[in-house]
């Protein structure tokens, strides 16, 4: 398997990106930004992003720029395509899900840290096992392709609480075989992903896969808890409050499982499952 390219650096300070194309899909919005100067993003990685005009209207929020993860990635006639997938749920998200195609938005990225292949995370691994709940499947998807054009076997495993709250599937994931869970029981196994990944993990050779996940805080727990017990290897992409998203204000540290903190901005969003003791939720 050819190496891992090295993080790609980020141009200094923001710059303007045009959004090529934006539309709803399953209750979250899908947009794509034309990125001129930037370089292709790892999967994992994300931006810090603030629209042109109405940000910080009349003193309101949002004042800081919103942190998104990459969805997809590619490389275009003009420079690279950047597909986001957003679920409105505050004034900066619900501010980026009302752009519309020709609007600027400032930009500042990619930022952070990479998933790493299986082999990287231990020599006996083969496979991956994604595992991806609501809007959390964004960085999934990336992630999904890059280990599709290195050959390595991975299994899709996506869960929804209901039909609004599904979306990118279409898009993001529609050339491989997923297999779903829903709350409601409107699609696949009616109950939680994580009873998918159970099934998986008990029921093959659990060592011979890493598994990699992002989703709500509930659920990236359960997956780190469930890999911890069978000893099977695991990253998450985890999610902090960000104000600057370079390591400079210290808002989105979080406890190390080995003492201290660390700021997740700069030395994640993607963590081992053991480097954190647990994942912080309500
Ligand atoms: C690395 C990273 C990648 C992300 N990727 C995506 C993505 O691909 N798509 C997407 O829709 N969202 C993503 N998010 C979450 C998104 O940044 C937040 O939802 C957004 O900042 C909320 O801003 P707001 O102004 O809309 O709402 P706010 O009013 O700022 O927040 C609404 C509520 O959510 C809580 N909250 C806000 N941000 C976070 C956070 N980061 N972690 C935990 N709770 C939070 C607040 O405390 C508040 O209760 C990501 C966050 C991080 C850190
Ligand atoms: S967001 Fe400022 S240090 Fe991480």
């Amino acid at each position: 398997m050819p190496e891992e390219p090295a993080l790609p650096l980020a141009p200094l300070g923001r710059r303007l990106c045009a959004v090529a194309e934006s539309r709803d899909s399953g209750g979250y919005r899908l947009f794509s930004l034309l990125d001129k100067e930037g370089p292709e993003p790892r999967p994992g990685q994300f931006y810090m992003l603030a629209t042109e005009q109405h940000w910080e209207q009349g003193g309101q929020r949002p004042f800081l720029p919103r942190a998104l993860s990459v969805a997809e990635a590619g490389p275009g006639k003009d420079g690279v395509r950047l597909d986001f997938l957003i679920e409105g749920i505050g004034p900066g998200t619900d501010r980026l899900c009302e752009l519309e195609a020709g609007e600027g938005v400032w930009v500042n990225g990619p930022l952070g840290n990479a998933f790493a292949t299986p082999r990287e995370i231990s020599p006996g691994a083969a496979g991956a096992i994604l595992v991806g709940g609501g809007i959390g499947i964004a960085p999934l998807a990336l992630l999904r392709r890059c280990f599709a054009e290195r050959n390595v076997p991975t299994r899709v495993l996506l869960g929804f609480r209901d039909q609004t709250h599904s979306g990118g599937l279409d898009e993001l994931f529609s050339c491989c075989e997923v297999r779903l869970a829903s709350e409601d029981g409107h699609a696949g196994h009616r109950g939680y992903v994580t009873d998918l990944l159970a099934a998986i993990l008990d029921g093959d050779d659990a060592g011979s896969a890493v598994v990699y996940s992002c989703g709500p805080p509930a659920m990236l727990e359960a997956v780190r808890a469930m890999c911890a017990e069978r000893g099977v290897a695991a990253e998450l992409a985890l999610e902090s409050p960000m104000a600057c998203g370079y390591g400079a204000c210290f808002g989105c540290a979080v406890p190390l499982e080995s003492g201290g903190y660390m700021r997740l901005c700069v030395d994640g969003p993607v963590v081992r499952g053991d480097q954190v003791a647990a994942v912080a939720h309500a």
